[in-house]
């Protein structure tokens, strides 16, 4: 079957075909209900979900339902939105994969729930607090109209840890969980997440909803392939051959980010008279004053300043190379009570996050930028 994913085909992308079948018979066939995937931004998440998994599993007939939530409208909007519109679809068969579309501020629903308006309507963009309830109970009813042992429907759930952020989602959050668990025959769910914290939050704390609900795994970095088939489509469009080598070089060091190794081979079809080299320190100049790193980095407290050359050196934060980092610029030594304090206060802005264990830079880009050019 020829699905809207083949038409929209990309020929940038750079297929991760084998994870996504693997990844599609674990879900389909497998005794495994639900996976969570986790890689810091801009790693290829989405993509790999849409461009790479979606159509995977709609060869095999199965039903995909993508919702990110990574968007300021609400989670139930969201999700209401995006199962109304899949149930739509799996009742007219071999129509998958609609494009993702605005979503409507007026959705009419397949069912009347108490609290709605004229016909089943209702406003997504502004739930009314006594209309909650019932449409939390409709996510679930949607998703039984979803659940098919054969045909399974699979729920990509992007950036899911922003369904832990407010107190009043709690209740469909935990809704959800046991949607999913009572229909874990017809349905199921991959979760992603930038955030190792955030996901923590959500599977693995004592508390968390999702507590070890599925199995979690790491999406790797693209490797050097990747460099290679964007070598050869530049090739194919303007005749220009890359040096594979310096090309590698500069991958690696932009932190194996597919979304800025895109983007300097965007600079270099748009300028062919420029070498690797020189696209690259151009872009590297380009990204930290579009970030504002400068501007961020000499708004930043001493301390905190101190504490994040040393991260980003890799020296642990309680050792003896981070208390000199930090007593050379505050001229205090730390005591182990303001560097725990120090490491929960840029946690609480995002500028780090916590992985097997160690602390981390939530932007790898940010990182390499502070240890090119600050420490
Ligand atoms: N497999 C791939 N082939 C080609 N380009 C890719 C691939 N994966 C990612 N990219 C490029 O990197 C960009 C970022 O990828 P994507 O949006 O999937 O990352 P993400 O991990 O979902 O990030 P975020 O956490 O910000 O949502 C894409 O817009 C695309 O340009
Ligand atoms: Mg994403």
């Amino acid at each position: 079957m020829r699905t809207m994913s083949d038409f929209n085909a990309d020929p940038w992308h750079f297929h991760r075909r084998e994870l996504a079948e693997r990844t599609v018979l674990a879900l389909t066939k497998g005794p495994t209900k639900a996976l969570t995937l986790f890689a810091p931004r801009r790693k290829g998440k989405t993509e790999f979900l849409r461009k790479d998994l979606t159509p995977a599993a709609e060869k095999e007939g199965h039903v995909v339902v993508y919702i990110s939530f990574w968007d300021p409208l609400e989670p139930l909007a969201l999700l209401v939105d995006a199962l109304e519109q899949a149930v739509a679809r799996k009742t007219i068969t071999g129509k998958a994969g609609a494009a993702v579309r605005r979503i409507t501020p007026k959705l009419k629903l397949s069912a009347k729930l108490p609290g709605t308006g004229a016909g089943g309507e209702i406003d997504l963009s502004q739930i009314p607090p006594e209309t909650r309830t019932s449409l939390v109970a409709h996510v679930d009813t949607l998703l039984g109209r979803l659940e098919k042992p054969k045909r399974k429907t699979i729920l990509l759930l992007d950036e899911v840890q922003e369904l832990a952020r407010r107190e009043r989602d709690e209740g469909l959050v935990a809704a959800l969980r046991t949607s999913l668990d009572v229909r874990s025959d017809g349905l199921s769910t991959v979760f992603t997440g930038s955030s190792r914290e955030g996901l923590r939050t959500m599977f693995s704390a004592s508390k968390a909803p999702f507590f070890h609900f599925g199995s979690q795994f790491d999406l790797e970095p693209l490797g050097d392939e990747f460099v290679d088939h964007l070598i050869a489509r530049v090739l194919e469009l303007n005749g220009t051959a890359l040096d594979r080598e310096v090309a590698i070089e500069a991958y690696r060091s932009l932190g194996r980010s597919p979304y800025h190794f895109r983007a300097l081979i965007e600079d270099i079809v748009l300028r062919p008279d420029l070498s690797i080299e020189d696209a690259l320190v151009a872009y590297r100049r380009r990204l930290a004053a579009k970030q504002g790193y400068d501007t961020f980095w000499l708004g930043l407290k001493p301390l905190h300043r101190a504490l994040l050359g040393a991260l980003a050196t890799e020296y642990p934060p309680f050792g003896a190379e981070a208390s000199a980092m930090i007593e050379s610029e505050t001229g205090k030594e730390p005591a182990k009570s303001t560097v725990q304090r120090a490491l929960a206060s840029l946690a609480d802005q995002g500028i780090i996050d916590r992985w097997d264990g160690d602390w981390r830079f939530a932007d790898d880009e940010l990182r390499i930028w502070l240890s090119a050019e600050r420490v």
